[in-house]
Parts: C-alpha cells; sequence; structure tokens
C-alpha cells in the first residue's frame, strides 16, 4: 500500500518524538512492503513565529493531501503571552475542527512491566485496560458566545442532538471489539445538555442489546478512575470531561509518555498525537520518550489504514521493549541506565527486525 502521512511535529518535545515514530513507521514500510511518503507541515508555536498563524492555510493543504496526519504537540512558555487567536492551542483545536475529527481515542492499559512507576497501588492499577472515548468538536470548547470582559466572562456549553448520537454510536462500536462494556460520563444532575446526552445513549441502546451501559457522574467517575479503574472498558463522554478524565487515567500508567490517541472523523481520515504535551523543561535534550508517538502511529495505521498486523507489531515490540527493562528517564527507577529518545527508539526498531526474522524462520520450518 502506498500512502501519504502529514507530520506536524509542533513545539517543545513534538519534533523529537515525530522523528522517533517517524523512523519507525519507515521500518513497518520496509518490513511489510508499504510506501508511507512523509511531508512536514508547521503548526502551533512554531508556525506563530514564521507565519503568524498556530495553522497556516499551507498546513491546512498538505493534511487535505494526505491520508493522515502525525502530530507531536504544542504550545509552551514562549507564546503563554499571545493574544487567544496565536496561541499555539488554537491550532490543535482548529484543526480539529477543520477536518471534523469527533471521536478521539485514547487507550489506557497497564502492563506489569510499568506498574513500578504507577502511583498507585499495584493490586490497583494492575489490569487496567480501558478506551476513552472522548467528544472533540463540541461542547464548551467551541461554544459561542464565548467572551470575557473586565467585568465577567462566559463560555457556552453546547450539543446538539446529532453531535451526541455520533460520538455515543462510536463508543458502542469500539466496545462491540473490545469487552461489551460502556460507561457514559455525564453530569446530568446539573447540566442540560448531560440530560440530553443521557437521553440519547438510553435510546442508542436500544440498537445495542449486547452491550453492557451504566451511566456515571463525571464526579465519581474521577473518583473511580483511581479506586478501581480495572472495572472500565470503554468510557464515552463530552469534550470537558473527556479532556480532565483523560489525564487522570494516563497517570495509572506510570507516565504520560506512553499514551498514544486518535482523532478521526466520519470517514477514517485521522489525526494522530501522543497525549502528552510538549514538555518544554527537557525539549532538544533527548530525554523525551517517544512511545507514546510510537504508539499512535500503531493507532494510525490500524483505524486509518486497515494494518492490523502492521500496528500489532509496533505495540508486541513496544511491549517487549519495556518488558527488557529498557526505559527513558520518565520511568526509570533508581539505578536502571537511563535511554536517551534515539537510544530507546533504537530498541523498538532492533524489535521490529527480530521480530520479522523469527517470522521468516517459522514460514520456512512451515
Ligand atoms: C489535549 C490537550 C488540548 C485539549 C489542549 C492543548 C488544547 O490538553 O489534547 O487533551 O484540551 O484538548
Ligand atoms: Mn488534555
Amino acid at each position: 500500500m502506498k500512502k501519504r502521512i502529514a507530520v506536524l511535529p509542533g513545539d517543545g518535545i513534538g519534533p523529537e518524538v515525530t522523528e522517533a515514530a517517524v523512523k519507525v513507521l519507515q521500518v513497518i514500510a520496509r518490513r511489510f512492503e508499504h510506501t508511507f511518503d512523509v511531508a512536514y507541515g508547521l503548526i502551533g508555536g512554531a508556525a506563530v513565529d514564521k507565519h503568524d498563524s498556530p495553522l497556516p492555510d499551507e498546513t491546512i493543504e498538505l493534511c487535505q493531501q494526505s491520508d493522515a496526519i502525525l502530530l507531536g504537540a504544542v504550545g509552551g512558555p514562549k507564546w503563554d503571552k499571545q493574544p487567544a487567536e496565536l496561541r499555539p492551542e488554537k491550532g490543535l483545536l482548529a484543526i480539529r475542527k477543520h477536518f471534523d475529527l469527533f471521536a478521539n481515542l485514547r487507550p489506557v492499559m497497564t502492563v506489569p512491566s510499568l506498574l513500578h512507576a504507577s502511583p498507585l497501588k499495584e493490586e490497583v492499577a494492575k489490569n487496567v485496560d480501558m478506551l476513552i472515548v472522548r467528544e472533540l468538536t463540541g461542547g464548551l470548547y467551541f461554544g459561542e458566545p464565548s467572551r470575557k470582559t473586565e467585568k465577567a466572562a462566559f463560555d457556552t456549553l453546547v450539543y446538539t442532538r446529532k453531535e451526541i448520537e455520533r460520538i455515543v454510536e462510536k463508543g458502542f462500536e469500539l466496545a462491540r471489539l473490545r469487552r461489551g462494556k460502556v460507561t457514559s460520563v455525564d453530569k446530568e444532575n446539573v447540566l442540560q445538555s448531560s440530560k440530553l446526552w443521557r437521553e440519547v445513549v438510553e435510546e442508542k441502546k436500544k440498537s445495542y442489546p449486547d452491550i453492557e451501559v451504566e451511566h456515571m457522574l463525571v464526579d465519581s467517575a474521577a473518583m473511580q478512575l483511581v479506586t478501581n479503574p480495572s472495572a472500565f472498558d470503554v468510557i464515552v463522554t463530552e469534550n470537558m470531561f473527556g479532556d480532565i478524565l483523560s489525564d487522570e487515567a494516563s497517570v495509572i500508567t506510570g507516565s504520560l509518555g506512553v499514551l498514544p490517541s486518535a482523532s478521526i472523523g466520519a470517514d477514517g481520515f485521522g489525526l494522530y498525537e501522543p497525549v502528552h504535551g510538549t514538555a518544554p523543561e527537557i525539549a532538544g535534550q533527548g530525554k523525551a520518550n517517544p512511545a507514546a508517538t510510537i504508539l499512535s502511529v500503531a493507532m494510525m495505521l490500524k483505524y486509518s489504514f486497515g494494518m492490523e498486523t502492521e500496528a500489532s507489531a509496533i505495540e508486541e515490540a513496544v511491549n517487549v521493549v519495556f518488558e527488557d527493562g529498557f526505559f527513558t528517564a520518565d520511568l526509570a527507577s533508581p539505578g536502571d541506565r537511563v535511554l536517551s529518545t534515539n537510544e530507546w527508539t533504537d530498541k523498538v526498531v532492533d524489535e521490529l527486525d527480530i521480530q520479522s526474522v523469527s517470522n521468516s524462520i517459522m514460514f520456512t520450518y512451515n
């Protein structure tokens, strides 16, 4: 298969982690005989510096001509004082909206080799395997009016029935491919938008009799996430709740540095990015953990290109490298040798090569 991928490294550690992921992508291309054409574009602070816009037209065009987008991260103290429309984060929100990437998938899993780094007790953190499905193009992030004056400020939380229906359906469909349970998170005891949300879930569940559905208030969900996280399978929720809960859930794994995400639209086109931010304090030092971006590439192969085997190869290689005890600084225990971004990426590349050799040996003996 031949695919074109727009790579938008962004700011801070973005360039380092996307470089690592592109390297892994090219190993997959070689091994599975695909061609991945990679084209680079600017977003976030890097784009503000060069074009006075966090999402320049040429970047949108580049993405339009591509089959998927790989993004690093945007933002940093350098641009904190900018007026709202020149904030790097605006670029990220604008690209999600432009391509109508309404479904944000954030898997959170714990694996035995990383349990040492979890802030939760091992018996609480073990066996976590959940998928947070966050609505990404509606709610408080985009509602109008949104304004601030000297005396007051306001934001608008608006959801149409259609917007809720499509994300709830996505949650049900994804649960079908997993353990068949959906937890819908809302604030139905207070918010009108949540009442509509719950109504839609109740209606949609009639078409999914095989799925177990529970409703949970967002405050209770926040508590359950740190007391009984392994009880969750698919969580489906609106934009702001999903933003907060996914950061909370991410720390269970031990490091934000291992969490990938996919933001997909109705036609399978998608933007893939690590959940972590730009980490300006370690940018450019080779200290960043590239795992989240490498795993985001695996999500791209799976969700946008239908390459399940290739995606699994990456996930397996990442797992083996962790199991072998190789860590970047965020996950290393005292006394461990700390690997740089490039060294750790090379371990994954080696592992992918080892897999391919052992697969061909198996093939020979068959
Ligand atoms: C995320 C980030 C963004 C969000 C910011 C950078 C706008 O926190 O992807 O979760 O709030 O959606
Ligand atoms: Mn966030």
